[in-house]
């Protein structure tokens, strides 16, 4: 069989699916949606929560080094002004004089407005945070801001950890949660939006180890979409040049991913150096120091972080696994997720709505459910309801046909290969399982 060239999906095919099977829909949609914000559906929450889950069994559950946090959305203003967002997360913002539409300074291209080829007004930074009130009375007390990253949450409980957990260096944090930044473009779907959700880890090292252990999480980061199925021709590493370099970093590494517009970044890894803990005990008095029992010394750990998008990852999930292909007169349009991602596992279809069949498909439904997310479809013909799974990534369908009444066995169908096996329904939690942990389809003679 010759292989085909996987097809690249255009963002507007992907929007329109994500949106027609319950993926992902525009926030507010009634009210003519919000921009750049976006609500996932049944299916896309599924997804999302799968990425989450994925990210955590390899990063925290699986180690003997990482341990988990869960920090709030609205910290002391005091933290942003040590981390130096206060002054310096801004991006050079541009307007244009006759339509009065505004630019990221740095991502245009010529020198007038690329919407009406107006003149533009000088270029000003713009700081990215978002601005609330914390109590009844809005003044210049109150302020709080929405924060723009997780990662401070996680630096400013640095010695928390270390006395609840007992955790020696080498050893790492990770956290999952909304970040908030008031982007002046977004777009590009889930690409770039204003309130985003991140996966970051602060792995805390022995300064002079530091440039080992970045060089260790770029690889073991890179893996992690690999072995979730993102083809390797569409991942790169980019290093970052010194003039593009955050105010905090020594060093940092993008993993981009070659997206429908383009090669962007998907995850950042930077080596931080001490500058946060240096920062947060200078603004808070506070001893930010690691006892080294062996040495006999205190120092500020240097800090490597591997910074990921859960929304750019879904997008990338989802881009990479779109395929289509010819079957018969039509299209068969499969997303080939990774099994761990997929946000349903199984479908269980039986073959007419006459009893007792649908008794028995039923049965066997209620009793999946306890394992998996699995869904049941009994509307249209078996290839229409294969199709539809399909297109949303499901792995395997099981079919209950008549003959299942009498030798108590059922078919399962597997997406990528449409092979089909026949087994006994006794043996089929254990197939699944099996399965859908890797083991491979084959069909026997
Ligand atoms: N703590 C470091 C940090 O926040 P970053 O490169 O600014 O680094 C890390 O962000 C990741 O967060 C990005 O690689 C991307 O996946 C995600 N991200 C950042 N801004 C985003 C936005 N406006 N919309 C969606 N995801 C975003």
């Amino acid at each position: 069989m010759t292989k085909r060239t996987p097809i690249k999906v255009s963002m507007e095919k992907l929007v329109s699916l994500s949106r027609r099977r319950g993926f992902i829909f525009p926030s507010s949609e009634i009210y003519g949606g919000l921009s750049s914000c976006w609500d996932y559906g049944p299916l896309g929450v599924e997804l999302k929560r799968n990425v989450r889950q994925a990210w955590w069994q390899d990063v925290v559950q699986k180690r003997d080094d990482m341990v988990g946090l869960d920090t709030s959305i609205l910290m002391h203003p005091q933290v942003w002004v040590a981390s130096g967002h206060l002054e310096g997360f801004s991006d050079p913002l541009v307007e244009c004089k006759s339509c009065h539409l505004r630019w990221r300074a740095d991502e245009l291209e010529g020198d007038s407005c690329p919407s009406c080829s107006g003149e533009l007004t000088e270029s000003r930074q713009f700081n990215l945070m978002f601005k609330t009130s914390m109590g009844p009375v809005e003044d210049e007390a109150s302020v709080v801001y929405l924060r723009p990253e997780t990662a401070q949450g996680i630096f400013v409980n640095f010695q928390n950890i270390v006395n609840t957990t007992r955790k020696r260096l080498p050893f790492g944090v990770a956290q999952i949660g909304k970040a908030f930044r008031n982007e002046i473009t977004t777009g590009n779907f889930i690409f770039r939006t204003r309130e985003f959700e991140q996966m970051e880890i602060e792995y805390f090292v022995k300064p002079g180890t530091d440039k080992e252990w970045f060089d260790y999480w770029l690889k073991e980061r890179l893996n992690w979409y690999l072995n979730l199925g993102i083809k390797k021709e569409n991942l790169r590493l980019r290093e970052h040049g010194k003039e593009e370099l955050a105010h905090y970093a020594r060093a940092c590494s993008d993993i981009d991913y070659l997206f429908p517009m383009g090669w962007s970044e998907l995850e950042g890894i930077a080596n931080r150096g001490d500058f946060d803990l240096v920062q947060h005990a200078k603004s808070s008095g506070q001893s930010m120091t690691y006892f080294d029992e062996e040495a006999k010394e205190h120092f500020a750990p240097y800090i490597i972080e591997p910074s990921a998008g859960v929304d750019r990852s879904v997008l990338a999930f989802l881009c990479d696994a779109y395929d289509e292909e010819p079957d018969k007169d039509e299209i068969r349009v499969v997303l080939r997720l990774h099994p761990a991602l997929a946000p349903i596992k199984v479908a269980v279809l039986p073959l007419s709505r006459r009893e007792p069949l649908v008794k028995v498909a039923k049965e066997l439904y209620a009793d999946l459910r306890q394992c998996w997310m699995v869904s049941y479809d009994d509307a249209q013909s078996i290839g229409r309801r294969y199709r539809r799974q399909d297109e949303i990534g499901t792995p395997f369908c099981i079919t209950v046909d008549f003959e299942s009444l009498e030798d108590k066995q059922v078919t399962i169908r597997e997406r990528d290969s449409m092979k089909q096996i026949r087994i006994p329904i006794s043996e089929l939690k254990t197939t699944l399982a099996a399965k859908l942990a890797g083991e491979p389809f084959e069909v026997l003679p």
